[in-house]
């Protein structure tokens, strides 16, 4: 039986799902992958973008024009601006995945060799060489949670990428797809060895296109809620499904977790017999707040930020103009997903806007 999933990517043979190559424009995608261009994917955190990015990986690879690759560096955020470890754990992952998409053995198999031959600056660049070599036709690769790493290590990839861009497609991948919450132009990366902050844009200046995921449209909550309907028979009041809207602004995770703390955890909301009604979609609010899931609690750790709290702030307090807010700390809060710019500056949902002041009264 399916649900309403709340965590991690979407998969439609277990969860609840919108297609997930319907959430982005997907000839557009193809023709820059036709085009062999570098870009960026970016969305605020629990929005799609990796179930997308592993429905995409899966078309091009079933397609048969691409190879598809697929990894999440998140791995390699630990090593802060330790570059040889990071560029390590990069390697593992891409050895690991590799497997799976090429015939045995991997051919990074050998990598701790090419990571001696070739040193911590070059092994990344010559490992995706070396899986072009075999690839059978030209390689997509697509890095997820880019912005996950840190100083050094993030520099070190984003040129070591830059360095093979000429080499492409037979001897580099003909597209890399970086995929994070923000704009790789936006960054501002500290640089331990250099001793300076280098722009995400001067390491990175091949970059063709920057798309954004949005939320998903008020249809798609609608058609989520209804996947409930057709599976298990039961009413979702028209209020209810309109309160969910309203409260969550189509945001994907809170749009989930709200039908599923609605649906299979409150005791009114399990009996399939009885409708979800809108006061049982109130309710479930109360206690998602309440709760703090992981998805409230990391807006707790992005109010922590000066930068935030610069744009928050005001917004809440109603008193500060948009015009005095540095117009850098808007795009950040935005692309975090905390604020919606579009007419007036206001914070992205009821729901947050609920939770956000009790955050900052705690943590003051
Ligand atoms: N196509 C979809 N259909 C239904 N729900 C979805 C879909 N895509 C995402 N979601 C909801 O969003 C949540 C997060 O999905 P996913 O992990 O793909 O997002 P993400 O942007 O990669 O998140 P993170 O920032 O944590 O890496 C899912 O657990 C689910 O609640
Ligand atoms: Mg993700």
């Amino acid at each position: 039986m399916r649900f309403f999933n709340t965590a991690g990517p979407v998969n439609c043979q277990d969860h609840y799902c919108i297609p997930p190559l319907t959430r982005f424009n997907l000839p557009e995608i193809l023709m820059l992958i036709k085009q062999k261009k570098y870009f960026v994917l970016h969305a605020p955190r629990q929005s799609g973008k990796t179930s997308c990015m592993l429905a995409l990986r899966d078309y091009l690879n079933h397609e048969g024009r691409y190879q598809a690759l697929y990894i999440n560096v998140e791995i390699a955020q630990t090593a802060r601006n330790n570059v040889g470890r990071g560029i390590k754990a990069i390697l593992s992952q891409l050895a690991h995945v590799s497997e799976n998409l090429f015939s045995d053995p991997s051919p990074l198999e050998n990598r701790a060799s090419i990571f001696e031959e070739n040193g911590e600056d070059a092994a990344l660049g010559v490992a995706l060489s070396l899986l072009c070599r075999v690839s059978t036709s030209p390689l997509v690769l697509i890095i997820d949670e880019i912005d996950s790493l840190i100083g050094d290590v993030l520099i070190s990839v984003l040129r070591q990428i830059r360095a093979g861009y000429t080499k492409r497609p037979k001897l580099f991948p003909s597209s890399v797809i970086l995929c994070g919450v923000r704009d790789i132009h936006d960054y501002r990366i500290h640089s331990e060895i250099e001793k300076e902050v280098i722009t995400g844009g001067s390491a990175f200046n091949i970059k063709a296109e920057s798309l954004r995921l949005g939320n998903f449209t008020k249809e798609e909550t609608r058609t989520l809620l209804l996947e409930h309907t057709k599976e298990t028979g039961q009413e979702i009041e028209e209020e209810a499904i309109k309160s969910v809207h309203l409260l969550t602004m189509d945001q994907p995770w809170l749009v989930n977790a709200l039908a599923y703390e609605a649906c299979f955890k409150i005791e009114d909301g399990i009996d399939r017999s009885l409708p979800i009604t809108q006061s049982l979609v109130m309710e479930a609010k109360e206690r998602l707040i309440q709760r703090r899931e992981t998805h409230l609690d990391q807006l707790a750790d992005k109010l922590k930020e000066e930068r935030v709290r610069r744009v928050i702030e005001p917004i809440l307090s109603g008193e500060g103009k948009p015009e005095i807010i540095p117009e850098d700390d808007i795009w950040y809060a935005e692309d975090l997903g905390l604020i919606t710019t579009k007419g007036q500056l206001r914070i992205s949902n009821p729901i947050y806007q609920e939770i956000i002041p009790r955050i900052l009264t705690y943590s003051t």
